[in-house]
């Protein structure tokens, strides 16, 4: 969370890096804001809360417009620039970054928490240091400050106060005392550095949370790696361990395009997104399920890694899957799923949970850490907790570029491009459709099911995206609805089987763009609790569908109706005509497979969340409290 980015080159600084916090808005926006070196070496910062846009009103026009410091003292063009996702204090304009210290001398901003915060901050102020902030950052620049006082090498400074700093972060500093000086460190938080040249092929760096906010420049990107610190200069970029050893930087040259962020004619991109789902799921399969009759071919890169892999596949005895939030629920599908077909053990855990607990893992486990960022911190201190203790790491990641990418053992990209809207929608369909190829993967090798029933369902997998545009072409209903229960102040969603955890994916969508209150139960577990808060002022939107379970949900339903809720069926299978006075509201979708219906069920419930959250006047794109990439625990 939060984003960062430094600038040092001969380009106006302000303007790129209010353009590459653009990019970096997913990753939080309570506040924003920049500081730089002028002309004459003064540390100038600009800060205001709420969105980038409140930030860029505030910048002064001529501070946009005019190449900063052309005509100056020759000094190079550097600046700093931050958007805030607020841990410590409240989102206003004293907590946002860029913080600077009691002689402002230097600037920093940060992501990430420094846990041992108040006992530096008390120590400095027990040495006189004035704080103005609740922030943890202040507590690093007062440090450097201090530290300064005594040593002028900004490097060594930087190192010394690292040393004393608990807990995870990424910082970019700049220093009035070595104005032609950009550094950046990483540890436990995203850091990557962009190495470019302007049209007049003068060098230029950009330090960035993320590559999405460099690749518009360069794609030649230097990945920092935890306990690493570059100072960047006009003699080039030294790269260092915290011990102060040089390292060789490995520069890669990425093939991103530049990346359009673009609406596409949708008022939201969490609807774009929603819509690009038949596609995504698509690109999911190409490649990968390329008939009926050949077998599942899933890391798709080069034949070696597929053989590597295979070979692993043959050794294992459990999977452990591993996600948080939206990542989890796709997590829980797969469990139903794998352990069914493949009939090996799944277990399902939220990241949070299993990095503090002393989880019994063993090298025949096969770990399936899924994140559609790559970045969240809980599940990627799983992946390292599940490597200590021995396992191989397969990374479901719409980021081919991230961490957990990078420490992964074998990685399977999702496909589902890039997602800006906060509410994840796309990456989860294409989370589902990835583990479904793994579980058939996993049964062709082990024999697990017989032919036809692989052949089955691969394809019904194949018919999935023209059944998910049925859906997208049919919400006049889901409008309506969303007119209707818009105002109701809890939602139950209910379901069993594999589209339990479809329930929980609805109620969490609901709760994060609405606000409105939303839980996801087992139907069966209604009567063990739940069903005491039913009565006539609650909806229980239920997912019903053919097979195994359909007649149980048809009785939770019947419960439901009969403490007065106002039961919604959401069901791929005609409702019998004298069980349909149960519903208030009856949605019908296409049928499939029963395994496979998850990323059919899944659809409404999404677009009754946006229809809802709109209705209601939300700020759909960028929910409040939230932010796309959590990388603070
Ligand atoms: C919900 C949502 C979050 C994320 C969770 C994990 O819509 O987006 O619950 O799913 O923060 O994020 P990743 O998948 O990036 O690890």
């Amino acid at each position: 969370m939060c984003g960062i980015v430094g600038y040092l080159g001969h380009k106006s600084p302000i303007p790129l890096i209010v353009d590459s916090l653009r990019h970096l808005e997913y990753r939080g926006y309570d506040s924003a804001g920049v500081a730089y070196l002028d002309d004459e070496n003064l540390l100038r910062i600009y800060k205001a809360s709420g969105k980038l846009i409140n930030l860029e009103n505030l910048l002064p026009p001529e501070l946009q417009l005019r190449q900063l410091g052309q005509n100056g003292n020759g000094h190079r063009h550097i600046g700093i620039g931050h958007i805030r996702w607020a841990t410590h204090g409240a989102a206003n304009d004293t907590n946002a970054h860029p913080h600077t210290g009691n002689r402002s001398e230097i600037a920093i901003v940060h992501n990430g928490i420094i846990e041992n915060f108040y006992e530096i901050r008390q120590e400095l102020q027990a040495k006189g240091h004035v704080f103005h902030s609740e922030t943890d950052t202040e507590s690093i620049v007062q440090l450097l400050e201090s530290i300064a006082e005594s040593e002028n090498d900004f490097c060594k400074v930087i190192l010394k106060a690292l040393t004393k700093l608990d807990g995870a972060y990424a910082l970019t500093a700049i220093s009035k005392k070595h104005p032609n000086r950009l550094y950046a460190a990483r540890h436990q938080a995203p850091l990557v550095i962009g190495v470019g040249q302007d049209v007049n092929g003068h060098p230029e760096y950009i330090v960035a949370s993320d590559a999405v906010a460099i690749v518009q420049h360069t794609n030649k990107l230097i990945y920092l790696k935890d306990g690493e610190i570059a100072e960047i200069s006009p003699e080039g970029l030294r790269l260092m361990n915290f011990k102060g050893e040089i390292i060789e930087p490995v520069i890669e040259t990425i093939s991103t395009d530049p990346l359009t962020i673009d609406k596409k004619g949708y008022k939201h991109f969490m609807l774009k997104e929603i819509y690009e789902q038949p596609d995504i799921v698509r690109n999911s399969l190409s490649g990968r399920l390329k008939s009926i009759h050949q077998p599942i071919w899933l890391l798709g890169d080069t034949p070696e890694a597929e053989t590597l892999f295979n070979a692993f596949l043959d050794t294992i005895d459990r999977v452990v899957i591993i996600g948080c939030g939206t990542s989890y629920n796709a997590g829980l599908v797969g469990k139903y799923f794998i352990e069914e077909l493949v009939q090996v053990p799944v277990e399902v855990e939220a990241a949070g949970e299993f990095r503090y607990r002393n989880p019994f893992i063993s090298p025949r486990d096969l770990v399936v850490t899924i994140s559609q960022s790559g970045e969240t911190a809980d599940t990627l201190a799983a992946l390292r907790l599940a490597h200590q203790k021995g396992a191989k790491v397969l990374n479901l990641t719409n980021r081919e570029d991230s961490t957990m990418a990078r420490e992964a053992d074998f990685v399977m990209p999702v496909r589902a491009g890039v997602e800006v809207s906060v509410a994840a929608t796309k990456s989860f369909t294409a989370q589902v459709t990835a583990l479904y190829l793994l579980g058939i993967a996993l049964a062709e090798k082990r024999q697990a099911a017989n032919p036809e029933q692989l052949e089955a369902l691969k394809a019904d997998l194949l018919k999935i995206p023209s059944r998910i545009e049925t859906v997208l072409h049919n919400t006049d209903a889901l409008q309506a609805m969303a007119r209707k229960y818009g105002n109701t102040r809890d939602v139950l969603f209910i379901a069993r089987g594999v589209n339990f955890p479809v329930a929980m994916e609805g109620a969490l969508k609901l709760k994060e763009i609405s606000y409105i209150h939303a839980e996801g139960y087992s139907g069966s577990e209604l009567k063990h609790g739940p069903i005491a808060m039913l009565d006539s002022s609650i909806a229980v939107v239920s997912v019903l569908t053919k097979g195994t379970v359909f007649e149980k949900m048809i009785s939770n339903c019947q419960e439901a109706k009969a403490r007065d809720a106002r039961v919604v069926a959401i069901t791929n299978t005609p409702i019998p005509p004298a069980l349909q006075n149960t519903f208030e509201d009856i949605l019908e979708i296409p049928e499939s497979l029963e395994q496979l219906s998850p990323l059919l069920t899944t659809i409404p419930l999404q677009l009754l969340a946006y229809y809802m959250a709109e209705f209601l006047g939300k700020d759909v794109d960028q929910p409040r409290n939230l932010a796309k990439s959590v990388t603070v625990e």
